[in-house]
């Protein structure tokens, strides 16, 4: 037991990264039956199918699981207010001022996360009153921070600032990685790219492909002057960095940009025009498995690695 552990009432302190086009209830309900935390991706869900994932993540499992939120949601207020009346008992919160919601959710009874990825950002989200953070490093796959901080520093600077606990995301894919971010302070781990190639990952199977096939450096965070993404380097990619060349002014890269990129990419496969969310770690990731098989061979290197460093100890 640790405090995410306690604080979630879950067996291990890995928590599934609620993510657009990947995490419905499907993929939710196993990690929460696994021993994780599920949490569904709201990104893209309409509030109705929101609530249609929440009901049947209900069914599929009576372990806890949560849901994420990026608060640039168009509908907002109408997602919280379905978390509330579906009585969802854990929230992560992103892209946005904690301060906006967290109180509303807090007197609903809601454990609130909030995604951070500084430490300033990190100091205001206990400010704000949530449960804890997860600070997520410049590895992590989808939208990231601008200030390109990796998990390795982040970790131990946000550690040093804040009391409540922490959940490190980016760059975490086995039982290693998670030993790793938990001697640099880390309570927990929140792992999204290992489970976007997960057999419940909702990714169309091009998608899931893709990353299998994604080796170190082939992905790279752009579009910083909209919102930061790390995407893998296709044709989507390229025509960016074509338009780059010209100085573009940020209308021409929301233009460029346009709508339901990553639907394209990531639901419906699209892998010349898509937008590929993925991490850096998809290099480490070469099989795609079942969600439970994720955890349970997590948790095992976990055990290994363990014993490994308290063997060359001296
Ligand atoms: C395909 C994809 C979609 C994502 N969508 C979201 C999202 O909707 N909300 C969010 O807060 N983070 C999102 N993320 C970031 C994850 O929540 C998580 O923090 C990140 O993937 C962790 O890094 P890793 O990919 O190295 O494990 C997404 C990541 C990926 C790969």
């Amino acid at each position: 037991m640790n405090r995410i552990t306690t604080l979630f009432n879950i067996k291990y302190p890995i928590i599934q990264a609620g993510m657009v086009w990947v995490s419905g209830y499907k993929l939710a309900s196993a990690v929460s039956n696994a021993g994780g935390l599920g949490l569904l991706g709201a990104g893209s869900m309409y509030p109705e199918v929101l609530r249609e994932h929440i009901q049947k993540c209900k069914k599929a499992t009576s372990k806890p699981f949560g849901v994420n939120i990026p608060m640039l949601y168009p509908n907002i207020e109408e997602i919280m207010k379905i978390i509330v009346e579906e009585k969802v008992q854990i929230v992560f919160t992103s892209a946005g001022n904690p301060m906006t919601w967290t109180s509303y959710l807090k007197e609903n009874g809601i454990t609130v996360v909030h995604v951070v990825s500084s430490s300033k950002f990190a100091l205001r989200a206990q400010e704000a009153g949530v449960d804890a953070i997860v600070a997520e490093g410049f590895e992590a796959g989808g939208h990231n921070g601008r200030e390109e901080t990796t998990t390795f520093t982040l970790i131990p600077m946000v550690k040093e600032q804040i009391k409540i606990p922490i959940i490190a995301a980016g760059g975490i894919a086995n039982g290693n990685g998670m030993l790793a971010a938990m001697v640099l302070g880390a309570d927990g781990v929140q792992v999204g790219s290992r489970f976007a190639a997960s057999v419940e990952s909702s990714a169309h199977d091009n998608f899931k492909q893709v990353i299998l096939n994604t080796k170190e450096g082939e992905t790279q965070l752009t579009l910083k002057e909209l919102t930061p993404v790390r995407l893998i380097k296709n044709k989507f990619f390229e025509d960016i960095q074509e338009l780059y060349k010209k100085c573009p002014t940020k209308e021409d890269l929301s233009q460029l940009l346009g709508r339901a990129r990553a639907k394209k990419g990531i639901f419906e496969g699209d892998l010349t025009e898509g937008e590929l969310e993925i991490g850096q770690v998809a290099g480490l990731i070469h099989d795609i498995k079942t969600a439970e098989t994720i955890i349970a061979d997590m948790m095992q290197e976990y055990q290994r690695a363990q014993k490994e460093v308290a063997d060359f100890l001296f």
